[in-house]
């Protein structure tokens, strides 16, 4: 059985990713090693075939022992272990969830309904490093994926309403308790009228107890048009990645121009994009439906009614599934090759520790 070292398997992706791994019983495949960056020698999580102790994540000499690691520890790690281990010789399998190493020209994105093929190939000649697509695009792809096999897409624009778990686990406990303080408040002032409220909401919002060290900003109440760091095209880093990382992923032999507003949004794990798609050439609608609707096992097509839509394309909806339903879908009064859409999926799953999952059994097999 091959050797499989976890490193970050407590963080929030890595948390959903050994839940995944544990349910599906994938523990019983591999013999697996926990690292730790602060707690080597105690208690591994009690998983079939799992070692004992845990193992130091900044030794290169256990590391090395290992046939795959899968790294959720974030992108300061990889950029300080990953090109020691490769500079000493290790040519095990690096399997990872930062964006640190997923434009290198030696690593595959991996997103299994989308790209199995080429992730496939890509084993097949010796390829070794495998990282998880930043989450809007892979979940994106998963939507989309019917209309990019029919190569029918001409440019997407994808306007995102973005999780707060996608700025990580203190930022989801911030906007909760962002909340509880807009509750307290509220709770404070039963007699008022909503537009006292809206006042004493906004003054609480500005003041320096209102909770935002992580955030920086309000996210409770409001929403923030801006993630990730500034980009010299006047884009924000998350708004970049969609292009590059998408015909990436996608193998594409003329870029598929995809950009939009990227904006964090007070939903807890969801990550929604409404879309604009200029098709290459017109299509029936009830063509584009079938064309996505069957696509991969994953996407959902959901029908372009209110109570549909209502019902299964929100966030509370999608929350905790692997689906990835996309609806909304109609011709736009822009031309007939004009498509609205809106996605949406669960951040930690498809957009994250699935992927992972995925690639991990192949290199198994
Ligand atoms: N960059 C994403 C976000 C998360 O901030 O929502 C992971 O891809």
């Amino acid at each position: 059985m091959k050797r499989v070292g976890f490193i970050g398997w407590r963080g929030m992706v890595g948390s959903v990713l050994m839940e995944r791994m544990t349910d599906e019983n994938d523990f019983g495949r591999m013999e697996s090693f926990f690292f730790s960056t602060s707690q080597s020698g105690d208690s591994a999580p009690k998983v079939k075939n799992a070692f004992e102790k845990l193992l130091p994540a900044m030794e290169l000499k256990e590391l090395s022992k290992m046939d795959i690691l899968v790294s959720c520890q974030g992108g300061e790690y990889t950029s300080e272990i990953f090109p020691q281990l490769r500079a000493q010789g290790w040519s095990g399998v690096w399997i990872d969830a930062a964006s640190t190493l997923r434009m290198k020209d030696d690593s595959v994105i991996v997103l299994d309904p989308v790209n199995r093929n080429l992730i496939q190939e890509s084993m097949a000649r010796g390829v070794k490093n495998f990282v998880g697509g930043n989450c809007t695009v892979s979940l994106l792809l998963i939507a989309l994926h019917g209309l990019f096999k029919e190569n029918l897409v001409e440019w997407v624009s994808s306007m995102t309403y973005q999780a707060a778990s996608g700025a990580g686990a203190k930022n989801m406990i911030e906007l909760l308790d962002q909340m509880k303080s807009v509750g307290t408040t509220f709770a404070a002032n039963p007699a008022a009228s909503a537009l006292e409220l809206e006042k004493k909401m906004t003054t609480l919002m500005s003041s320096s107890e209102f909770p935002k060290t992580n955030f920086g900003h309000p996210l409770a109440l409001n929403v923030l048009p801006w993630i990730d760091s500034e980009m010299p095209s006047g884009q924000s880093k998350e708004e970049w990645k969609a292009q590059v990382e998408a015909n990436k992923i996608l193998q594409t032999k003329t870029t598929v121009p995809i950009d939009g507003t990227c904006v964090r949004v007070g939903a807890l794990r969801c990550h929604s994009q409404g879309l604009t798609i200029k098709l290459k050439k017109s299509a029936h609608l009830s063509t584009l439906e079938e064309l996505l609707g069957n696509a991969n096992p994953w996407v959902k097509l959901v029908a372009n009614t209110k109570a549909e839509t209502l019902k299964e394309l929100t966030p509370a909806a999608v929350s905790g599934k692997l689906s990835v339903p996309i609806g909304r879908l109609r011709q736009m009064t822009l031309g007939d090759t004009y498509f609205n859409a809106f996605t949406l999926g669960d951040q930690l799953l498809w957009g994250a520790a699935e992927p992972l999952r995925c690639v991990l059994l192949q290199t198994l097999a």
